[in-house]
C-alpha cells in the first residue's frame, strides 16, 4: 500500500514486511527517510538533526539557512552540481556544455499495478497485486522531467524501482548517467556482500566491512559477467543466514552496470545502482525519453536467507513467465563434454537411445551442429546444418530423439560470428567496431552488432528458421565472448556511446520475438556457464547455465552463491564425467548427482561410456530425482551450512505445501580429528512429527555405486521443533568428497 500525508508531506510505501518513506521537503526536495520493518505510521520520530556543517554549501534560496544543506540530507535521488558532494544518481551535459541540473517535485501519482518498461525485462504484477508511485521531477531551466517509478507488492517484501528522463527542451542534451535507484542510509553500520567470480567460478561470496569512500562493483564487458553479479547486499554486521537486517539490491539487466556505496564523512552510506555510466552516453534530442533497467530492493529481518527467499520467491512470481515459469524442468543429458564438436548422427542417436533407457527426458545437442564448425574457428552466423555430421538433417535428428521418447534441444550462440563464415564475408560491418582500430578476438569470434535492426532481424530470421524446421523441444542461447572495440558503424558520431546499450535493447527485442512465437519450447540461457545469470535474461528465458565448471565440489561453492539472488529452478547443474574436465577431480557418483539435485537436474557426460554399475546408479537417481523434482524444483530452498566457511555445505529444500522436507550435507576433505556435525534445521512446524522416510549414506570413491543402505535412523520420527532446536546428526563418514541426503514427510 502506498499512502502520502498531505501535510507532513511524506510517502509511506508498505506492506506487512516492510516499509519505506520518502519526505518532500520545501516542497521540492526529495529525501530518503526510512527503509526496514513494516511501521504502522510514521511520524519522524528520528527527526533530521539541523546542524550547521562547514563546507556543506546551502541552495541559494536558502542562503541564512546554515543546517540546510543537501551535502547532509538524506537523498532519494542524488542530484549533481548543487552542494551534494556525493555519488549522483545522474548527470546530463546540457546544450550549453554544463553538467549542473536541479530536478525538484513537481507531482505524484499513484495507482494499482505496474506499468512495464519500454523495451526492457522487468517484473509485472496484477492491479490487486501491486500499487506504483511514480513522483515527477522536474528542471525547468534545463527543460527536463525526470520520473520516479516504486512499485510495492502486496505480498512480497520487495520495492522495485527505475527511472524515466524526458527532454521536454527545444535543444539536445547528453545523458551521462541515470541510476535506477540511489538512497541514502543514516549509518554505515553494515557489511557488503558482493558476487564476484570468473569464467567456471561465477558468483563467489564475498563479505567485507563497507569501507569509508567510494567502493564500486561493475561490468563494463558488455554482459552482466562472470566477474561480478548485479547483486549487492548490505547486512547488519550479526546477520549471518537466519538472522538480522539484510538489504538486498539486484538489477534487472544483463549489459554493463554499476553498484556503488559511498560512505561520507558524518558516517551515512549512499547506494547508487543502475547502467555502468563507464561507457555509456545517451543522446536525447527534443521530445526523446531514456528508461533506466529495474532494481529490484527486498528488505529481509531474517537474515540472508530471507533475503534470498524473498528473491526466490518474487522471481518466479512476478519476472519468470510462460508455460515452464512453474512447470517442472526435464532432466536433460547434453552431449558437449561427451562429444564436443566431434559427433555425428550415430552418436547422438547411441546417446538418445541410452539416455531414454536410463530415464532421462531431453537431449541437448551442443555447439557444432552447424556451418563446417569441427573447433570453435568457423561458422558462428551460418545457421544451417552440417550435412556431414548430420546427413539427415535436422528434422531427421529430431524425429528419432522423440522416437526414443526423449524432448530434443538444440544449442545456438546467435548474437556471434565467425570471422570465417558466409555471413562475416557477407556483412563484415554487422561486427561491432570501431573505425582505424583491428578488432579483438575472443573464442576466434566477434560480437554481431544487435543495436541495429537489420542484425537483430537477420538473428529473428535465422534462429525462427531453423526452430520451424525440426522439432524441437529446448534452445540453449550461448554468447561466448566480452565486447571490445564497442562501436556501430550505423550510429551517428553523437551515439556511438549508446552501442552497449542499444545492444542490449536489440538483444531483448530479439529473444522477446523469438521467445513469443515459440511459447512451447524451454529456453536456457548460458555465457560460457554463468556469465549472464542476470534477472534480465530470466525474463525470456527461465533458466540458465549456472557454470561451465561441473565438478561437484566447486558448484557447491557456485550454486551456494547463486541461490543468493536466484532460485534452484532457474540453475541448470550437471552430472560430469571424474576426472571432471575443469579441476581433474575425481569425485563419486551420489555426491556429482546430489550436487547437481540442487539445480535443475541434468547430465552431461557420454552416458554410453558408462559401466553397467554407474548406469545402474543414474537410474536410481533419476528415479529419485523425478520423485523429489516437485519438492527440489517448487519447493522453499535453504542455507544451512557454508562451503565460504570451510568444507562442508548444507542445504534444504521444502515442498510447498511442507508435507516433504530434502535435506543435502556435503563434506569435502576427510579430516583426521572430526568434529561432530550437527544439522539444525529450518523453516519446519515445530509441532509437527517428521519421520525419515529415506536417509542415503555417503558413497565412497572405492564402494560400489549408489549405496542406499539401512541406517539406525530411517523410519524414526522427530518433531519439528528438535530438528531445528537440537539438530539432526551427521554420521560420521572417513572419505573424501562425501555427500548425504535426508527426506523427511511430515506427519499429519
Ligand atoms: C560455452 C557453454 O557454457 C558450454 O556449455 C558449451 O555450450 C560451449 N559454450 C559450446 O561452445
Amino acid at each position: 500500500m502506498i499512502q502520502f500525508d498531505e501535510q507532513k508531506q511524506i510517502f509511506h510505501l508498505k506492506n506487512n514486511s516492510f516499509s519505506y518513506v520518502i519526505e518532500i521537503a520545501r516542497g521540492k526536495y526529495l529525501l530518503h527517510r526510512y527503509w526496514g520493518k513494516a511501521l504502522r505510521e510514521y511520524r519522524d520520530a528520528a527527526a533530521l538533526p539541523a546542524i550547521d556543517r562547514a563546507f556543506s554549501p546551502q541552495p541559494a534560496a536558502y542562503e541564512n539557512e546554515r543546517t540546510f544543506s543537501l551535502d547532509v540530507l538524506p537523498q532519494e535521488y542524488s542530484g549533481y552540481g548543487h552542494g551534494d558532494f556525493r555519488i549522483p544518481a545522474y548527470k546530463i551535459a546540457l546544450a550549453d556544455g554544463t553538467e549542473v541540473t536541479e530536478f525538484l517535485y513537481r507531482s505524484h501519482r499513484i495507482f494499482k499495478g505496474k506499468p512495464p518498461l519500454k523495451g526492457l525485462p522487468a517484473s509485472y504484477a496484477s492491479g490487486q497485486e501491486a500499487m506504483s508511485l511514480e513522483i515527477e521531477l522536474a528542471d525547468a531551466h534545463a527543460g527536463l522531467k525526470l520520473y520516479l517509478l516504486y512499485t510495492v507488492f502486496e505480498k512480497s517484501a520487495v520495492l522495485v524501482r527505475s527511472a524515466r528522463i524526458i527532454n521536454e527542451s527545444g535543444s539536445a542534451v547528453c545523458l551521462r548517467q541515470l541510476a535506477s535507484l540511489s538512497l541514502d542510509f543514516g549509518s554505515h553500520e553494515f557489511e557488503r556482500i558482493s558476487l564476484y567470480g570468473g569464467h567456471a567460478s561465477e558468483r563467489m561470496i564475498e563479505r567485507s566491512p563497507l569501507h569509508r569512500g567510494i567502493e564500486i562493483i561493475a561490468s563494463s564487458r558488455g554482459a552482466s559477467s562472470h566477474q561480478h553479479s548485479p547483486f549487492l547486499a548490505l547486512v547488519e554486521p550479526a546477520a549471518n543466514e537466519a538472522v538480522g537486517d539484510v538489504y538486498g539490491f539486484s538489477l534487472v539487466y544483463s549489459g554493463n552496470f554499476s553498484m556503488e556505496t559511498e560512505v561520507e564523512q558524518f558516517g551515512t552510506t549512499r547506494v547508487c545502482v543502475g547502467i555502468n555510466p563507464q561507457g555509456f552516453s545517451w543522446l536525447l534530442e527534443p521530445g526523446e525519453d531514456f528508461q533506466s533497467p529495474e532494481a529490484v530492493m527486498v528488505y529481509s529481518a531474517e537474515g540472508l536467507n530471507g533475503m534470498s527467499q524473498t528473491y526466490h520467491a518474487f522471481y518466479r512470481e512476478h519476472l519468470l513467465r510462460g508455460k515452464y515459469q512453474n512447470a517442472l524442468r526435464p532432466i536433460l543429458v547434453n552431449n558437449w563434454e561427451a562429444t564436443y564438436f566431434d559427433f555425428d548422427e550415430e552418436k547422438i542417436d547411441a546417446i538418445a537411445k541410452t539416455a531414454a533407457e536410463l530415464g532421462m527426458e531431453l537431449l541437448v545437442l551442443d555447439d557444432g551442429w552447424f556451418g563446417k564448425r569441427n573447433d570453435d574457428n568457423s561458422s558462428l552466423g551460418d545457421w544451417i546444418v552440417d550435412q556431414k555430421k548430420l546427413p539427415q538433417g535436422l528434422t531427421a535428428l529430431g524425429e528419432k530423439v522423440h522416437a526414443h521418447g526423449l524432448q530434443f534441444g538444440l544449442w545456438f550462440e546467435p548474437e556471434m560470428v565467425s570471422v570465417d563464415s558466409e555471413l562475416y564475408r557477407k556483412h563484415p560491418e554487422w561486427a561491432l567496431q570501431v573505425p582505424g582500430y583491428k578488432t579483438s578476438f575472443g573464442r576466434h569470434q566477434l560480437v554481431l552488432d544487435l543495436s541495429r535492426q537489420d542484425v537483430c532481424d537477420y538473428i529473428v530470421d535465422a534462429v525462427v528458421k531453423v526452430l520451424e524446421s525440426a522439432p524441437i523441444d529446448y534452445v540453449k542461447w550461448d554468447m561466448n565472448r566480452h565486447m571490445t572495440e564497442v562501436g556501430s558503424t550505423l550510429l551517428s558520431a553523437k551515439r556511438q556511446g549508446e552501442t552497449a546499450h542499444r545492444y542490449m535493447l536489440g538483444l531483448y527485442d530479439v529473444l522477446e520475438r523469438i521467445t513469443q512465437k515459440f511459447p512451447d519450447i524451454l529456453f536456457e540461457s548460458c555465457s560460457g556457464g554463468g556469465g549472464r545469470f542476470d534477472a534480465g535474461m530470466l525474463y525470456y528465458m527461465p533458466q540458465t547455465w549456472t557454470s561451465d565448471n561441473t565438478d561437484a565440489i566447486c558448484r557447491l561453492k557456485i550454486q551456494y552463491g547463486t541461490s543468493l539472488v536466484f532460485p534452484p529452478i532457474t540453475m541448470g547443474a550437471h552430472v560430469s564425467v571424474t576426472p571432471n574436465h575443469q579441476v581433474g577431480r575425481l569425485t563419486p557418483m551420489q555426491t556429482r548427482a546430489f550436487a547437481a539435485m540442487g539445480g535443475d537436474f541434468g547430465y552431461e557426460l557420454d552416458i554410453c561410456q558408462l559401466t553397467d554399475a554407474e548406469k545402474t546408479a543414474v537410474k536410481k537417481h533419476i528415479k529419485l530425482y523425478k520423485r523429489l523434482r516437485p519438492t527440489l524444483q517448487l519447493g522453499t530452498f535453504r542455507r544451512l551450512l557454508s562451503p565460504f566457511n570451510g568444507g562442508e555445505t548444507a542445504w534444504m529444500f521444502t515442498h510447498p505445501d511442507k508435507s516433504q522436507v530434502v535435506v543435502f550435507y556435503f563434506k569435502e576433505l576427510a579430516q583426521p580429528a572430526p568434529s561432530v556435525r550437527v544439522l539444525k534445521l529450518a523453516g519446519l512446524d515445530k509441532d509437527a512429527r517428521y519421520k525419515v522416510a529415506e536417509y542415503y549414506e555417503p558413497e565412497r570413491l572405492s564402494h560400489d555405486f549408489g549405496g542406499e543402505k539401512a541406517s539406525g535412523i530411517t523410519g524414526l520420527e522427530f518433531y519439528g521443533d528438535e530438528l531445528m532446536f537440537s539438530g539432526l546428526a551427521v554420521e560420521h563418514v572417513d572419505a573424501d568428497f562425501i555427500s548425504y541426503m535426508w527426506v523427511l514427510e511430515k506427519q499429519i
